[in-house]
């Protein structure tokens, strides 16, 4: 493939538990372009924005880069690094979920925004209700 036929395309997330939401965005993700990178939110980033994943951030690592649509995986450390992270990456794409519409449309002035509809009835937060759910109905049993 030649230098300029190469698209690649950027994202972030915590990708805790990963689920068929999360195969989805990857997939849709990485159909836009040649090579997908993602950043992946640390467990330090994750207490900075009040939330607590239940696999650490090396092991969700090693799960998305067993994932045959990612390329790469990165640490994201900080809410600001995705201008310089675009830039290093050459991001062509920027993507992601519709829960975030909006929020990055800054990222516009290095790389084409595009947000995905997110999967409906799954996410992380809920395959952690649904567990706390079912360890209650089989302590009552
Ligand atoms: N995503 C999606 N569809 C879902 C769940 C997530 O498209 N059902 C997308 C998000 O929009 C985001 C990426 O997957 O672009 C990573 O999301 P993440 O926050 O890690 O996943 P959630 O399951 O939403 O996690 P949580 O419940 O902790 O918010």
């Amino acid at each position: 493939m030649t230098a300029q036929a190469q698209r690649t395309v950027l994202t972030y997330g915590t990708f805790d538990l990963f689920h068929p939401g999360h195969v989805q965005l990857l997939k849709r993700a990485r159909a836009l372009g040649t090579r997908l990178v993602v950043g992946l939110s640390t467990d330090e980033f994750n207490a900075l924005k009040g939330k607590k994943s239940v696999m650490c951030y090396e092991d969700r690592k090693a799960v998305l880069e067993a994932c045959r649509y990612v390329d790469e995986v990165f640490a994201e450390d900080d809410w600001d690094q995705k201008v310089a992270d675009a830039i290093r990456t050459g991001a062509d794409v920027f993507v992601m979920g519709d829960d975030w519409l909006g929020k990055f449309d800054f990222m516009g002035e290095h790389c084409q925004v595009v947000y995905l509809a997110r999967t409906p009835e799954v996410s992380s937060t809920e395959i952690k209700q649904r567990m706390r759910d079912e360890r209650t109905a089989l302590t009552l049993v």
